[in-house]
């Protein structure tokens, strides 16, 4: 109900008469008045003028299915939102809901997370209503093998919807890491759930820091907030994020890997310079030459050999 309360005071910026509410709604003047305080209570403005009505003068900067679904426009990215104050992790939840047949573009959000994971076991710190954290749930029809082209996807979607939104310079490490002027932003961490031939879905996972303050973060990290020197509209910035992988998604399921691999391209910080790979047991060194249709990093060793790397941890040499 306080959704489409929402919807009526979101209309216009004049005010809304109760009575008009109330009866469009099918409501009592009483119980519209006690949806109206709830909304206060979650930061919502709204003032009450008597004889004239309800008029909503600004909304709190959350990250709920009412201030994000309200003008996103998509067309399957985000028509499902599972909201929380808190989870452990979103990825949690989304993958559960994966294994429940959730539909495709389902997004689990959390305003904090007390688990909040990356990649390689490392923690994702997600303080409340700071950042943005969020799992996607996609279905994908492509081969297991190839779901890395889904990891870069949403590395170049980060990209575009930082520099639309902010005009800042976002640029993607090899594979998931989103960086602003030499310092972390974002990181993408990717979950499969798939048969041998068949991939059933992907969970993606997206933290993204927004107004965090530069004291909360580690070294290698910032933020947009202190990028820019001013917060912003974490809501503004993850409708656009949603609307660039919906729109990146679609491109992909028309024209193949391509024009993604060429857009990451435009936005990479990795090729063409001198690598060090780290796995569980060992390491390579050489140079990185190039992304397969796959989205998998190509390294020629230093014998002249070339590799192929599906994940792993990567340091950039020089
Ligand atoms: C990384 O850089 O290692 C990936 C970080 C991914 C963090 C996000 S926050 C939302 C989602 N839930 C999690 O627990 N992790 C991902």
């Amino acid at each position: 109900m306080k959704e489409k309360i929402l919807e009526h005071l979101k209309k216009g910026h004049e005010y809304i008469s109760g009575d008009e509410i109330a009866s469009r709604l099918g409501i009592s003047r009483q119980g519209l008045w006690k949806h109206i305080q709830e909304l206060k209570d979650s930061g919502y403005d709204i003032v009450a003028v008597p004889h004239l009505g309800y008029r909503l003068e600004s909304s709190p900067d959350r990250l709920s299915g009412m201030e994000v679904s309200h003008g996103l426009n998509t067309k399957f990215i985000a028509r499902k939102i599972h909201y929380f104050d808190y989870l452990s992790s979103t990825m949690d939840f989304a993958m559960q809901l994966g294994m429940d047949s959730a539909p495709c573009g389902t997004v689990v959000i959390a305003e904090s997370q007390t688990k909040g994971r990356g990649r390689l076991g490392r923690s994702w710190f997600s303080p409340k209503y700071k950042g943005i954290y969020f799992s996607l749930i996609l279905r994908p029809e492509i081969a297991p093998s190839a779901s890395p082209i889904l990891t870069l996807l949403n590395a170049v979607s980060i990209c575009e919807s930082v520099k639309n939104i902010c005009g800042l310079d976002a640029r993607i490490k090899w594979p998931n890491d989103v960086f602003v002027n030499g310092r972390k932003i974002a990181g993408i961490l990717t979950e499969i759930n798939a048969e041998m031939d068949k991939i059933n879905f992907v969970v993606i996972g997206i933290g993204l820091n927004v107004n965090n303050d530069k004291r909360s973060l580690v070294a290698q990290a910032t933020s947009l907030k202190e990028q820019l020197g001013h917060s912003l509209s974490r809501v503004a910035l993850f409708q656009e994020l949603l609307r660039r992988i919906e729109d990146n998604y679609i491109l992909m399921g028309k024209e193949g890997s391509g024009p993604i691999i060429e857009k990451w391209r435009n936005f990479n910080l990795t090729l063409g310079g001198r690598i060090k790979v780290h796995f569980q047991d060992r390491y390579i060194e050489g140079q990185a030459i190039g992304i397969d249709s796959d989205g998998s990093l190509l390294i020629r060793k230093d014998a002249g050999l070339v590799q192929k790397i599906f994940s792993g941890d990567i340091l950039h040499l020089r």
